[in-house]
């Protein structure tokens, strides 16, 4: 099949390759850049483990051709962190409330949740369920990841008061 040529941003990095048009951005991610920390799981839209950002909105990869982030900025779960390692609240908070377990959802909630709070700092613990529902954890029940996010919530909300 022809291959396509592709610039795109990819966790602040300019890249350039060839792709297949049938290829999702998911195995894109995965098995072109080895970016394996995005985790494909139905390839149906449903479970949400392969969201990445894409020019800042949550978005699944598994629903997007690669050839369709040309000229986009694709953020995945390893562009989260800061060049030298440090975890961003969230990720703290995913640490200290034990929000992971397998793991498997992880990078999924993380990017969902990135956009989230960022645009909705001040969500309530029952909204904040229901947008999750579009992630599916099988292991933690959810207490742990919603109450990571909303303490982060909180924390950008006290941060915001005292300005
Ligand atoms: S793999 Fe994309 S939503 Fe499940
Ligand atoms: S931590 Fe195992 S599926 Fe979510």
């Amino acid at each position: 099949m022809a291959k396509h040529s592709i610039t795109l941003t990819v966790n602040g990095k300019s890249t350039s390759a060839e792709v297949e048009p049938r290829v999702h951005l998911g195995d894109f991610l995965r098995h072109q850049l080895n970016l394996t920390g995005t985790h494909i799981g139905c390839e149906h839209g449903v479970c949400g483990a392969c969201t990445v950002l894409v020019n800042g909105d949550a978005v699944r990869s598994c629903l997007m051709l690669a050839v369709q982030a040309d000229g986009a900025e694709v953020v995945t779960v390893e562009g989260l962190a800061a060049e030298d390692g440090t975890l961003t609240p969230l990720q703290e908070a995913f640490r200290k409330h034990h929000a992971l377990q397998c793991g498997f959802c992880t990078p999924g909630f993380l990017i969902t949740l990135t956009q989230l709070l960022r645009d909705r700092p001040d969500i309530e613990e029952e909204e904040l369920r229901r947008e999750l529902s579009g992630n599916l954890c099988r292991c933690t029940g959810y207490s742990g990841i919603v109450k990571a996010a909303l303490e982060v919530a909180q924390a950008f909300r006290t941060r915001e008061a005292a300005r």
